[in-house]
């Protein structure tokens, strides 16, 4: 019990210092707190020396402001965003400075008013809804010199229709693959600073195999792996296809019961490598059996010997019977679970997250392009 208590104030100490420099009232609040209950003679030297330099920092930030509204030539403005139309219909709360408040990015700005077009710096536009004819590109406004548009999709190319009446129209490009000029893939790995193992491996497994289908096509080359390994394997199907939804909340504690995930993409696509792997198989904590783009795109993002790739067996007989192999020796199975000692995944869903994660790159990103053929360029 002691030790615990003592781990956290040690944690809301360091919250304060965390905090001190972006939100002034939490830490004020902080730092009132941690003198009541710790003020000892020794201590007393340390509280005025972070007293000190906190005010100190916070002199500075004032001092910036000021230089904010005194002048605007001197520092950069802020980066403006404007989302033209939200992606699939939902939208999202755009209150408040949401990149900094979210995810710490200052001086990024996004809006979703379209009155505001004439000053955005940049306007994105997701795609999907454009290849449907729901939402159109405002080619009758007069677009400023500065601004540039942005071609958002994280589809595979194959599911992008036809490309071609959006050619001289885009600036940039934003999508998955590497070569866009903003890359926002569905995760990441990120390496631990210290090995740890605070994810626990759910231990109950109780299917050999899970899918979650929500659009099950026949021709999809997936559906015929899953045939194939469905005569050899216990595989438990779940979602629309299968009749069996599963909300939201039930979905990882569900997966979690299951050896492994068959993490297949609805389209075999260089780097095209989506939530399926990153949130189905990797936040649930089973192995993924993933069938999509070659071993080398997997290996070039997903943390080392984290999965097992379909195009390795010469068979969907072998596959099956390796995987059936593994849940009956758990060394050789846990051996696809050690990386999370040293790595963690991050998934990305969240538009606002992705928009705000363009202003940190933006000095980078090319300051005259067309994309003259946009179907050129998604062909990869
Ligand atoms: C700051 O910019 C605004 C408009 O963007 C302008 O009206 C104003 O004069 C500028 N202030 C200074 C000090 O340059
Ligand atoms: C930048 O945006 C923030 C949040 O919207 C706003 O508070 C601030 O005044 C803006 N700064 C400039 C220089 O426009
Ligand atoms: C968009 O901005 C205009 C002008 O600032 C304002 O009048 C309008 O109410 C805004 N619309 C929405 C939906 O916020
Ligand atoms: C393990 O899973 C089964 C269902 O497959 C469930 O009935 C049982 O309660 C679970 N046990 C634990 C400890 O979670
Ligand atoms: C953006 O693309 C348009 C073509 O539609 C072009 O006229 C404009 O110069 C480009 N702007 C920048 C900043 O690259």
């Amino acid at each position: 019990m002691m030790s615990n208590k003592n781990i956290t104030k040690r944690q809301t100490n360091a919250q304060f210092c965390y905090f001190h420099s972006t939100l002034m009232g939490s830490s004020i609040r902080c730092i009132a707190k941690w003198r009541k209950t710790h003020l000892q003679p020794p201590k007393t030297l340390l509280v005025l020396f972070l007293a000190i330099s906190f005010i100190y920092s916070w002199l500075l930030v004032v001092n910036k402001q000021q230089h904010l509204n005194g002048s605007n030539a001197s520092l950069p403005n802020n980066i403006t965003i404007l989302l033209w139309h939200w992606p699939y219909g939902t939208r999202y709360s755009l209150a408040g400075d949401v990149c900094l408040k979210d995810y710490g990015i200052s001086g990024c700005v996004l809006m979703d008013n379209r009155t505001l077009y004439g000053s955005a710096d940049l306007v994105v536009f997701h795609h999907f809804e454009l290849k449907l004819h729901k939402q159109h590109l405002p080619v009758h406004l007069r677009r400023p010199a500065k601004q540039r548009w942005v071609w958002l999709s994280l589809e595979a190319p194959q599911n992008n229709g036809n490309l071609s009446p959006y050619n001289n129209l885009f600036n940039l490009t934003m999508s998955y693959h590497s070569h866009a000029d903003v890359t926002v893939p569905y995760g990441k790995r990120l390496q631990r600073k210290k090995p740890g193992l605070d994810f626990i491996i759910p231990k109950n497994k109780s299917y050999e195999a899970c899918w979650v289908v929500t659009n099950y096509q026949k021709w999809h080359k997936r559906s015929a792996v899953f045939q194939e390994l469905n005569k050899n394997l216990n595989v438990q199907l779940y979602g629309l296809s299968a009749k069996k939804p599963l909300p939201k909340e039930a979905l990882l504690p569900t997966i979690s019961r299951c050896y492994f995930y068959l993490a297949f993409e609805n389209t075999q696509s260089p780097q095209y490598i989506t939530e399926k792997l990153w949130r189905n198989a990797f936040q649930a904590g089973t192995v993924p059996v993933v069938l999509g783009p070659p071993r080398r795109d997997y290996e070039a993002v997903a943390p080392p010997n984290s999965f097992i790739h379909v195009d390795d067996f010469k068979s969907i007989k072998a596959l099956a019977e390796y995987l059936r192999g593994l849940t009956k020796d758990p060394e050789k199975y846990n051996a696809y679970l050690n990386w999370r000692q040293d790595y963690m995944v991050k998934l990305y869903t969240d538009w606002r997250e992705r928009l705000c994660n363009i202003c940190p790159i933006y000095r980078q990103l090319p300051t005259q392009k067309v994309y003259e053929d946009l179907r050129a360029w998604a062909k990869w």
